[in-house]
């Protein structure tokens, strides 16, 4: 294992990705904890992330000189070389001369460990104020910027590496190369870590704890819970139940993709709930999103609950469900582990998502996997491409893109016009350039249009396409115009009401994703 210390920006998860990328293993510690600890855990390397912070501002974060002197490799980006110049003896000038962006590096390159093979003048991303102006004491220096002095050094003695850039972001344009320098040659780690592995070791895991025990899942169509799912049935089989609720705000097909494709791919044990009216008529007569969000997330439960007393009661007595099995990811346990509070922007609604009094003990086979890395689990566990490669759906799915209140006249009317936007962008060949694309019906506008000979009064939808890398910031795509034409006069010509299309072209923030 690699251990990435996280100094509080937001660059640790990506260094970990960019590490399991080279094929090793990592995990995120936070810089408080003991270096003690961290030794404790055997590493094979460390890695010291950016930060936010100059290393001399008050409070700001350190690292226990014993770290460099335990015999593991080290390597320290942006905050943490700054943090491993002044701790080893090396000087950091409170310069005030900020870099930021994308910078011109001069390597030199004979006897370096890390830019061996790269380019002379290669193009790096910066972000910091203070710069390093002497390298410690036994440390080569093997680059440097117009503003820095030192802006790598390396001690393969002692195995000690660090730069001032980023090589974890993609404008570092050797970035890649250079961690995998550090991992390879630095650190002398065999790539060997695969997702293969992780398939393996899960399924012998989640054996042993559920024994001759039952399980229950709840199915959302989702990559994450179907993922989940078909990891746990491959450890278990038949002693796995899947729990699919169908709410009626799901898109066109996608009810039919878990009951046949999923079933098949996996030969999971399906329980589909058909609450489509129960749902409605919940909604009924409700425009407001947050209402809409909460009613949505407590019917599910209900449902959900329902659905698993039925699977108890049908249990033989020494075969109990004692097991829930969820779909959550290495970012969400990141996250909930350094929590501070941000503010209820929307009330989002896993579904899948279940409160807390649920008496069961959670299976979380994803739970050390980043969303590329849950991919490629299904594709191995041999899920079909239209589930691997899913977009995001919101859970409470088409009841927050009809603004207004959800009918299923208007659900009927939604759906297909967001399977036509879907059919064209498919065959564009846009899924994996785009995030996603929620298509919108704002029910409670009407414009006036004509078609044929005669007057319409319609309502107008709304598409939304948008590029993201997580979704906390987005923008919106700029789709070729022939495809946009297309999906209008398709939407126009094919959906009786709609008689205009319109494109959103807000980022987020101010925007967010979805309108509701
Ligand atoms: P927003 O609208 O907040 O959306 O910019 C960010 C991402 O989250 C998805 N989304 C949800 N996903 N339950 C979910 O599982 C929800 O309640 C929910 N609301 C929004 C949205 O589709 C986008 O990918």
């Amino acid at each position: 294992t690699v251990l990435v210390v996280d100094f509080g920006a937001q660059y640790a998860q990506l260094i970990a990705r960019r590490v399991r990328e080279a094929r090793v293993y990592s995990e995120i510690v936070p810089s408080t904890m003991p270096v003690a600890e961290m030794l404790a855990r055997k590493p094979a390397a460390i890695i010291l992330s950016g930060g936010p912070s100059s290393v001399y501002a008050e409070g700001a974060p350190g690292i226990d000189r014993s770290l460099f002197e335990a015999g593991v490799p080290v390597f320290g980006m942006c905050y943490g070389f700054q943090l491993m110049a002044t701790t080893l003896g090396g000087t950091v000038d409170n310069t005030g001369a900020r870099e930021y962006g994308s910078t011109s590096l001069a390597v030199s390159r004979p006897g370096s460990t890390l830019f061996e093979g790269t380019p002379a003048e290669q193009t790096v991303w910066m972000s910091h104020g203070d710069a390093c102006s002497a390298a410690p004491a036994g440390f080569t220096v093997t680059a440097a910027t117009e503003l820095v002095p030192v802006a790598a050094f390396e001690n393969d003695e002692r195995r000690l590496y660090g730069v001032q850039h980023h090589p974890e972001v993609m404008h570092s344009t050797y970035g890649q190369q250079v961690l995998e320098h550090f991992l390879y040659r630095g650190a002398g780690i065999e790539p060997s870590w695969t997702t293969g592995s992780v398939i393996e070791e899960q399924v012998a895991e989640i054996r042993a704890r559920v024994g001759s025990s039952r399980a229950i899942c709840g199915l959302s169509g989702g990559v994450d819970s179907a993922v989940a799912a078909a990891l746990v049935q491959k450890a278990i089989g038949s002693q796995l139940t899947c729990v699919y609720v169908d709410h009626g705000l799901m898109r066109k097909g996608e009810t039919e993709q878990v009951e046949k494709d999923f079933v098949a791919a996996t030969g999971v044990q399906l329980k589909v709930v058909d609450a489509q009216e129960r749902f409605l008529a919940a909604l009924a007569g409700v425009s407001d999103p947050e209402q809409k969000r909460k009613i949505i997330g407590r019917e599910f439960i209900r449902v959900f609950e329902q659905a698993q007393a039925e699977i108890v009661a049908e249990a033989p007595g020494d075969h109990p469900v004692e097991f829930l099995v969820q779909g959550t990811l290495y970012p969400d346990v990141v996250e909930s582990g350094g929590g501070t509070g941000t503010a209820n922007i929307k009330s989002h609604h896993n579904v899948g998502g279940l409160p807390d009094d649920l008496e069961f003990q959670l299976v979380e086979p994803l739970r050390k996997l980043f969303k590329d890395e849950v991919r490629m689990v299904g594709a191995e566990l041999g899920l079909p491409d239209e589930i691997v490669h899913r977009q995001p759906f919101p859970g409470p799915g088409l009841g927050i893109r009809i603004v207004g209140e959800v009918t299923r006249e208007r659900l009927d009317l939604l759906r297909e016009a967001d399977a036509i936007a879907r059919e064209e962008l498919t065959a564009a060949g846009l899924d994996r350039e785009i995030w996603q694309c929620p298509v919108v019906l704002l029910a409670d506008v009407r414009s006036v249009g004509v078609q044929g000979d005669g007057r319409t009064y319609g309502h107008p939808i709304v598409l939304r396409p948008v590029s993201s890398e997580d979704a906390m910031t987005a923008d919106w795509s700029r789709l070729p115009y022939d495809t946009l034409a297309r999906i209008s006069t398709r939407i126009t010509n094919e959906v009786a009401e709609v008689n205009r299309v319109t494109l959103d072209i807000t980022s987020k923030p101010p925007g967010t994703i979805e309108w509701e």
